[in-house]
């Protein structure tokens, strides 16, 4: 079978090209990226010269590029996005563009070639935030994105469900928490916090890391995805989730792996619209018998282990490379 993966130099599609080669070894994978700033190409170095594995360097705003990508392909993982919340507030109009634009360009391309099934990746950031004794979000939570990154992604969950609903596109939607695991750009928060450790800076918290997060391994993340390929109902929503972690509670965490105490906080101002929390019900998932197997406690200290084994895979690109201006951010006020 030839499965499409976009974005997969990215994060979560880097860890996924791994796990679908283990788990599914007689597949064929192209990989289309366009390799902004957050794709690497080293996170998938032991693929070189693997014949069933192809990287494909396009753009899935380009009509062509995504046609011929598409050739022959039954099923497509879409994780291609821009996905840092800040850069969305410096930048929108590039997460309208790829986001959703380029997610109904795919859509239209695996209708023409009449894919099995259409996989989108997507945020539980599109319901909006939540108060501490609110009930987690389901399938069923309206869309209330506050973040032009959470808008455009709603935007790309509406774009696949309409293909569903008028052309039958055979589709299905994760929505999830924040992943954790190695092959994370350090821009980020655990694995800025983990790199700026190693390279002996404080760690940048916002207000006092009270913001609560949910939180998933990228490999759990990547053996939910295939879990619902095979069991999931065409047409249809499922929500993975992850851990509720104050900021805080992770940070500590990330601080005692390294042996290191709560003077290597820096506290900085929230970013604009910051959501102050995400939780979710995943019980439609696990009900069809999907279980996480990992558990940030335990894993957090490997995650550290990995970035200090793995210093030739970080640095080149962390170095020189601007932090997100955040007093750039369009405000309308004084
Ligand atoms: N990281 C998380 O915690 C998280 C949580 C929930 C959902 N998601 C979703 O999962 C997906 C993957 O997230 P990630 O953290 O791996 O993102 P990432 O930023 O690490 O990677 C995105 C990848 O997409 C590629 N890309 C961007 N624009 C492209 C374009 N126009 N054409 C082709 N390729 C393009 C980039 O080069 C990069 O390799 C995204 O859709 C994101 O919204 C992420």
């Amino acid at each position: 079978m030839k499965i499409l993966v976009t974005g997969g130099a990215g994060f979560i599609g880097s860890n996924f090209i791994h796990y679908w080669v283990k788990s599914h070894p007689e597949d064929q994978i192209v990989n289309l990226d366009v390799l902004t700033y957050a794709g690497h190409l080293e996170s998938l170095k032991d693929l070189e010269g693997n014949p069933n594995y192809t990287f494909i360097k396009g753009d899935i705003t380009d009509e062509n590029t995504v046609k011929s990508a598409m050739s022959g392909v039954e099923i497509v993982v879409h994780f291609a996005a821009e996905s840092h919340v800040d850069r969305s507030i410096v930048n929108p109009l590039q997460f309208v563009k790829t986001n959703v634009l380029g997610t109904a360009i795919l859509l239209n391309a695996a209708l023409d070639a009449k894919v099995k099934r259409f996989h989108h990746v997507s945020t539980d950031e599109v319901y909006g935030q939540l108060d501490s004794n609110d009930p987690p979000f389901t399938e069923n939570s309206p869309y209330n994105p506050r973040a032009p990154y959470s808008a455009s992604k709603a935007g790309s969950d509406h774009m696949v469900r309409a293909y569903f609903e008028t052309y039958g596109l055979p589709i299905t939607i994760t929505n999830c928490a924040n992943n954790y695991g190695s092959y994370h750009d350090p821009e980020k928060l655990i694995p800025r916090f983990i790199t700026n450790l190693l390279e002996g800076k404080k760690v940048p918290l916002m207000g006092r890391g009270e913001n609560i997060r949910e939180w998933l391994h990228v490999e759990d993340h990547a053996e939910a995805i295939d879990f619902v390929l095979q069991k999931g109902k065409v047409g249809e929503t499922y929500l993975i989730q992850g851990e509720e972690k104050t900021n805080m509670e992770i940070t500590k965490m990330i601080l005692n792996a390294l042996g290191m105490d709560e003077s290597m906080i820096e506290y900085v101002e929230h970013r604009l619209g910051h959501d102050f929390r995400y939780a979710i019900n995943g019980e439609k998932l696990q009900s069809l018998g999907w279980e996480r197997k990992h558990n940030v406690g335990e894993d957090l200290p490997k995650v550290a282990e990995w970035y200090k084994a793995n210093q030739w895979w970080w640095k080149p690109f962390k170095e020189g490379r601007p932090i997100v201006d955040r007093s750039a951010q369009k405000s309308y006020g004084p």
